[in-house]
């Protein structure tokens, strides 16, 4: 594939001519996931200061670190041999080798006791995990949740802004009727979009979730997050199920100040509403719907354990000690990495965006460290 600014666009174009619409899912599934052209699937840089935005692992070690820590306070309760961490969408496979370097540093019993599995769907972040990970030999890779048969995992199956990158169903609230959008080309290709009455897929979703949005509202539908919290829950045997991701629970989500949603487009650390520009080439996000991750996922047998915040539980799991540690060093380069944990943890960023939803099967006991202390709950923690 050339490298530049080829992008998918034309491909885009070609499959709404031969189609006529396209469902606005589609259309987002093609820009992200395109075979080597799409955003993800690219080969250009999305993760940290050279791509489009960062993630918690890309910031700092501690984030690999504490859910380690967390992950062995598991390890010793389901206390099997065949404990497995499964991390699903690892970007450019920092958390993996966060969490797995920590094991291997301060918990050996337990990295010698496990088997680390990648899910990737895209290509080019295989191949720079593969590179980053090359010395750890417990690590296997996987496409797709469904390679594993049913009932197989016992352990952790986890996720950091997976769902987020989904492809979404727009749909809008017009006379008291739900409408989903469709995308079309006019003659000079210039992409628009038209509405059709939503399926009954989504009708079905709104009603299992008891929600109403409000007249003249558009919001996104994260059907493809319910298929596979679904299929989690089926190829979990027993152990937890993980999800840290920014977004609400439904009550919160649909709320009459997000008229237009959440959907977002990342590109250069920029972001816009506009997602007709830079096809290929821009991120597409939308803010996860916790409360149909905690309802679906209980079809499958998960069962919620608690939804918090990333501020709550990294502070559960010992950031604070981690900060009194690099006060007492007080040197420059301890303020400079305190002033990166920070931002892990500030209120009104990353500390309250960020959500962690732990949801359990075949667990007795099932507290964890994590959720000792929760914040109030609020509208935008009731799930
Ligand atoms: C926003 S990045 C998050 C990266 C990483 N978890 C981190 O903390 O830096 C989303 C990742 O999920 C992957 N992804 C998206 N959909 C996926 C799917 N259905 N199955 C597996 N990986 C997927 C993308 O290719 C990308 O690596």
């Amino acid at each position: 594939m050339k490298k530049g600014k080829v992008s998918g666009k034309k491909e885009l174009i070609e499959i709404i001519k031969k189609r006529g619409t396209i469902p606005f899912s589609e259309f987002m599934d093609i820009t992200l996931y395109y075979p080597e052209l799409g955003y993800y699937t690219s080969d250009k840089s999305k993760i940290g200061g050279k791509g489009d935005f960062f993630t918690a692992s890309e910031l700092d070690p501690v984030f690999g670190q504490l859910l380690a820590k967390q992950f062995v306070e598991i390890y010793e309760k389901l206390n099997t041999k065949k404990f497995k961490i499964v991390e699903i969408g690892a970007g450019k496979g920092y958390l993996a080798y966060d969490i797995l370097s920590t094991l291997k540093n301060e918990y050996p019993k337990v990295f010698e006791n496990i088997t680390y599995v990648i899910i990737e769907k895209s290509p080019y972040h295989i191949k720079i995990q593969k590179e980053l990970l090359k010395d750890f030999e417990n690590i296997d890779w996987k496409q797709d949740i469904i390679d594993f048969k049913d009932n197989e995992i016992e352990g952790i199956v986890f996720s950091n802004e997976l769902f987020d990158a989904f492809p979404v169903e727009l749909i809008k609230k017009k006379n008291g009727k739900i409408y989903q959008i469709f995308v079309k080309i006019d003659e000079e290709n210039n992409l628009y979009e038209i509405e059709k009455e939503a399926t009954e897929e989504i009708l079905r979703y709104l009603k299992e979730l008891n929600i109403n949005i409000p007249e003249g509202m558009t919001t996104e539908i994260n059907l493809g997050a319910k298929d596979y919290i679904i299929k989690i829950g089926k190829k979990l045997k027993r152990g937890y199920v993980i999800t840290i991701d920014y977004g609400y629970p439904s009550a919160e989500l649909y709320k009459p100040y997000r008229m237009k949603g959440s959907l977002l487009c990342y590109y250069q650390h920029k972001y816009s509403e506009n997602y007709w520009e830079n096809i290929g080439l821009q991120d597409i996000t939308s803010h996860v719907n916790f409360s149909a991750l905690s309802y679906y996922g209980k079809l499958e047998g998960l069962e919620t354990v608690g939804f918090t915040d990333q501020a709550h539980f990294l502070t559960n799991l010992g950031l604070m000690e981690i900060f009194e540690k690099l006060q007492e060093i007080g040197d420059y380069k301890a303020y400079e990495r305190m002033n990166r944990l920070k931002t892990l943890v500030l209120p009104k960023g990353m500390g309250e965006k960020f959500k962690i939803l732990v949801q359990a099967k075949n667990v007795k006991d099932t507290n964890i460290k994590g959720l000792d202390i929760i914040p109030p709950q609020t509208d935008r923690y009731k799930l």
